[in-house]
């Protein structure tokens, strides 16, 4: 007999499974972010952080491990089938809690798992649910020790065997591995000391008083690096914009654009801001940024970000965000352009798990034709003189370094600059400029992330 679950433990368990189930059962072509999935779950309950934070750590966990833990199921299904979707999620997460997460014995996570199923109406289901579960928790040592270990790479390590392949054709062996590893680590929660309303140790000793764990981070003059599992916006100094959620990677790219007081700056395309806000605070109270980003929400939160963060220089958000479209002229108008370009992404996949299941090899070549169509068509609002910097987060040659070559032998005027010239105290991101003098970063140190630096005539 299972021992009695707690309403908590059940509750975690229901939320996790729907929201795991929801994203599941969503098409590939309508999927949205996966934290929007867990948000549509945990929202209404009004669980506590602590509950929130164990819903969030199951479901991405869960995705993080998905082919892996798929296969160890399959292995123990009679039909090697899942009966539907639902069950399909309760099994993954259970499996999830019992493989992967030391803090929870397994029988509490069995048992809290096989309750939650009850409340479904599929209940029915629980005795398939639990003798699976008790299966794989029976051979827990065997598993992880031995059975794990000796699986092909894309299955030990969870990634699409098509984007293993790639990396390995592109890539050392060692290097592909340790990427494979890095993608499956929690990453830390890393922050940007906005350095306008204070400075980096100021701030630190403010979270060290308040009991947080926190460090100055490696690559970037600005970065914190905060040790303990938090939702950032109850950190002390969030309502005061004292800092940006932002990978150390993606810090380095303002850097790189280097913007200055006075100067007019385009942010081709902005996001949600996290590197508009960073070119507004090094442009200090002066000069002109002109953000484009044609999906509403980016644009709402984009405000509301530059808001906290109390970005003084002026911002024009063209209301058709998208930079092709745009009619004016803007030819020679602007001393630094910034291509923060859609890409695949495969360098954030420990940030967002989901990536690793959205992608398609095909995506690669159709992103590859939008970002050289996206960099040619700003390179002529460069000033003569003037500085563009083209990043992306993934390693893929197609949307970097070959995308860079081939623009640069296609587009007259267009030079090639060594980035280790803007990068600030360059210290430990040496390592990551190449022969080339592009940016590099890999994780774990950083996200994965390509960074050029292009000059015109
Ligand atoms: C890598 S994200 C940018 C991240 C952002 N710079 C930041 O730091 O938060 C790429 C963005 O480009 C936008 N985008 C896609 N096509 C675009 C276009 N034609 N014009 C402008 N922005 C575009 C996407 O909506 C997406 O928000």
């Amino acid at each position: 007999m299972g021992r009695p679950s707690s309403a908590k433990g059940l509750g975690t368990r229901l939320a996790a499974g729907k929201a795991l189930g929801a994203w599941l059962s969503t098409p590939l072509s309508r999927r949205l972010p996966l934290g929007e999935y867990i948000e549509d779950e945990v929202g209404p309950l009004g669980l506590d952080q602590r509950d929130r934070a164990l819903v969030h750590e199951m479901v991405v966990g869960t995705v993080r491990w998905l082919l892996l833990l798929d296969w160890l199921i399959r292995e123990r299904l009679r039909s090697k089938k899942y009966p539907n979707s639902i069950v399909q999620s309760f099994l993954l997460i259970g499996a999830y809690q019992i493989l992967m997460l030391d803090s929870i014995p397994p029988h509490a996570a069995i048992n809290e798992t096989v309750e939650a199923l009850k409340k479904t109406r599929l209940g029915r289901l629980s005795g398939l649910l639990n003798a699976v579960l008790r299966g794989i928790a029976r051979e827990r040592d065997k598993l992880l020790g031995e059975v794990i270990p000796s699986l092909p790479l894309h299955l030990r390590y969870s990634h699409p065997q098509w984007m293993v392949e790639r990396w390995s054709r592109a890539m050392d062996q060692e290097l592909v591995k340790r990427i494979l590893k890095a993608n499956n680590e929690r990453p830390p929660l890393t922050l940007r000391v906005n350095f306008q309303k204070v400075k980096r140790s100021v701030f630190l000793r403010r979270l060290k008083a308040s009991g947080y764990v926190a460090r100055e981070g490696l690559c970037s003059p600005s970065s914190v690096i905060v040790e303990d599992r938090c939702d950032p916006r109850v950190l002390p100094g969030f309502d005061e914009g004292l800092f940006a959620v932002q990978d150390e990677a993606a810090q380095l790219v303002g850097y790189c654009l280097d913007p200055r007081p006075g100067e007019c700056v385009l942010d081709a395309c902005a996001g949600v801001g996290g590197k508009t806000a960073h070119i507004g605070e090094l442009m200090g109270g002066s000069g002109e940024i002109w953000a484009f980003e044609p999906s509403l929400s980016r644009r709402q939160l984009l405000r509301s970000n530059l808001e906290r963060l109390g970005v003084k220089a002026k911002v024009i958000l063209p209301r058709d965000g998208d930079v092709l479209n745009y009619t004016g002229d803007l030819r020679g108008q602007f001393h630094k352009v910034l291509v923060d370009a859609p890409c695949s992404g495969l360098g954030i996949i420990r940030r967002h798990p989901d990536i690793k299941w959205n992608r398609r090899p095909g995506d690669i070549d159709s992103l590859s034709r939008l970002q050289l169509r996206l960099l040619s068509h700003v390179f002529k609002w460069l000033r003569p003189n003037g500085r563009l910097v083209y990043a992306t987060c993934t390693y893929e040659k197609e949307e970097t370094s070959e995308l860079i070559r081939a623009f640069l032998e296609g587009q007259e005027g267009a030079i090639p600059l060594d980035i280790s010239e803007v990068l600030p105290n360059m210290g430990h991101c040496e390592k990551f400029i190449t022969q080339e003098g592009f940016l590099r970063c890999l994780p774990p140190e950083t996200d994965g992330f390509f960074v050029a630096l292009i000059g015109k005539a």
